[in-house]
């Protein structure tokens, strides 16, 4: 669910019109709905009261801090994966006891900041990563939690780039290494083993792969404790999917109703991790289309957007529904939706039916929420966009469009050599 709709054919966000925005702020323009993520964030949380979670939003999903301020505010813990989320965690104000960091590869540096600060745990990867954080904890002279990120060998069916729990993949420990890092965990005394954590991939639309992934580390846990192991936390991750095109996802109920039963029975505390289901469906992309174009086998609509602003569709092939902002009767014709980079992977959308547009007007790319400007780069020297938050009738610049200045802000044209 989504707070985009038409209303006398043009498209708002909440109570904005959407064309108004593209007018006066420019285009590529990314339009938030708070309300919209907000819901979603008090959707979960409601869904999942029985067992009190903490939820801890994926930081990487969409970073702006004022996105990330209105979920801390609201209560939400944060899930980040390097430095520069921690600052951007702790700049919002989010409370250390409600950080949580995953990565594989998490620097020394990081390693420090992130203990010196106080966060409520590191999700460790691997056993040279937990020796690592010992070595470190014990310089600094403290003690700090992990939870050991356990890779259940679960199947996700979801894209193959964005599956994580496959023996395969790079992420977690195995049940069998995970044995033997909890029988010598006494012996790494600057840090302790208070959780386990899972995360089985992302946009994954069923229950089964989480109830199969939950089971599975939840028996884990048991048989540990009967070594005398006490494990008191479980994070569940993230990876719940939504509706992009024809999915039919689980809702935030369903998906409660599958694994709340054994979350209960655990006894466990429980982290959740989601991103893409907080704030996906909660933006669109709006973009100015520059020209249309006939070739002799195909009509491109050739848009001021491009694979810098959203790489989904290049990268994963993925879906992104685009509709104009004024709806009304026209046919429709098959187009390519095209940027403007030299790239002949970058396009929004291949062989697409769409109503005919005109150049000149706006078009919405619906969903571009989660891993949308978060993914946005400045290839071919582009200015990454301008991002707006709706809410109600109110309206915030929330990141202003680059400059010229700001593409070169680091570069050093005479170079010295020393
Ligand atoms: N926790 C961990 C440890 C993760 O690695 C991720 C996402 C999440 C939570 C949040 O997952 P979500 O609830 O958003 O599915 N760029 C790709 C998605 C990559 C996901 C990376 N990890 C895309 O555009 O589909």
């Amino acid at each position: 669910m989504h707070e985009f709709k038409f209303k006398s054919n043009q498209l708002y966000c909440e109570n904005v019109k959407v064309q108004d925005l593209a007018e006066r702020y420019g285009t590529p323009l990314y339009v938030y709905s708070y309300n919209t993520f907000i819901g979603h964030f008090l959707k979960l949380k409601r869904a999942f009261a029985p067992v009190k979670p903490l939820i801890c939003y994926s930081v990487k999903a969409n970073s702006n801090l004022a996105i990330l301020k209105a979920l801390v505010e609201h209560g939400s813990g944060l899930d980040i994966v390097s430095g520069g989320e921690l600052f951007r965690a702790l700049k919002v104000g989010c409370p250390p006891s409600r950080i949580v960091y995953a990565s594989v590869g998490k620097t020394d540096k990081e390693i420090e900041e992130a203990i010196r600060k106080g966060i409520l745990f590191f999700n460790v990867e691997s056993l040279p990563e937990l020796e690592n954080i010992n070595r470190i904890a014990r310089k600094l002279k403290k003690k700090t939690n992990v939870a050991l990120r356990i890779n259940p060998d679960v199947e996700a069916k979801t894209h193959k780039y964005i599956t994580t729990g496959k023996l395969t993949n790079k992420f977690g420990i195995d049940f069998d290494t995970a044995t033997d890092i909890l029988r010598i965990a006494g012996e790494l005394s600057n840090v302790a083993i208070k959780g386990i954590h899972i995360h089985i991939g992302s946009q994954i639309t069923i229950g089964e792969p989480f109830v199969e992934a939950i089971k599975k580390v939840v028996a884990f846990i048991k048989s540990n404790k009967a070594r005398g192991v006490d494990i008191e936390y479980l994070n569940i991750g993230g990876g719940l999917g939504i509706i992009y095109s024809h999915e039919v996802p689980q809702t935030a109920a369903e998906f409660a109703a599958k694994v709340l039963p054994i979350l209960k029975a655990s006894g466990l505390k429980i982290i959740m991790e989601p991103g893409r289901f907080i704030i996906g469906s909660a933006a669109i992309l709006v973009t100015k289309v520059l020209y249309v174009k006939k070739t002799p086998l195909k009509k491109f609509v050739i848009v001021d957007a491009g694979m810098n602003d959203l790489i989904r569709p290049s990268l994963y092939e993925a879906h992104h529904e685009i509709v104009p902002l004024i709806d009304e009767q026209r046919s429709n014709e098959k187009v390519d939706v095209v940027g403007p980079i030299c790239e002949s992977g970058d396009f929004l959308a291949k062989e697409r039916m769409l109503p005919k547009v005109r150049e000149g007007e706006y078009l919405a790319v619906m969903c571009a929420g989660a891993y949308g400007f978060s993914m946005s780069s400045n290839y071919n020297s582009r200015r990454r966009a301008a991002e707006i938050l709706v809410k109600g009738r109110k309206i915030a610049l929330i990141r202003k469009r680059e400059t010229a200045q700001d593409l070169i802000r680091n570069e050093i044209a005479k170079s010295k050599f020393k």
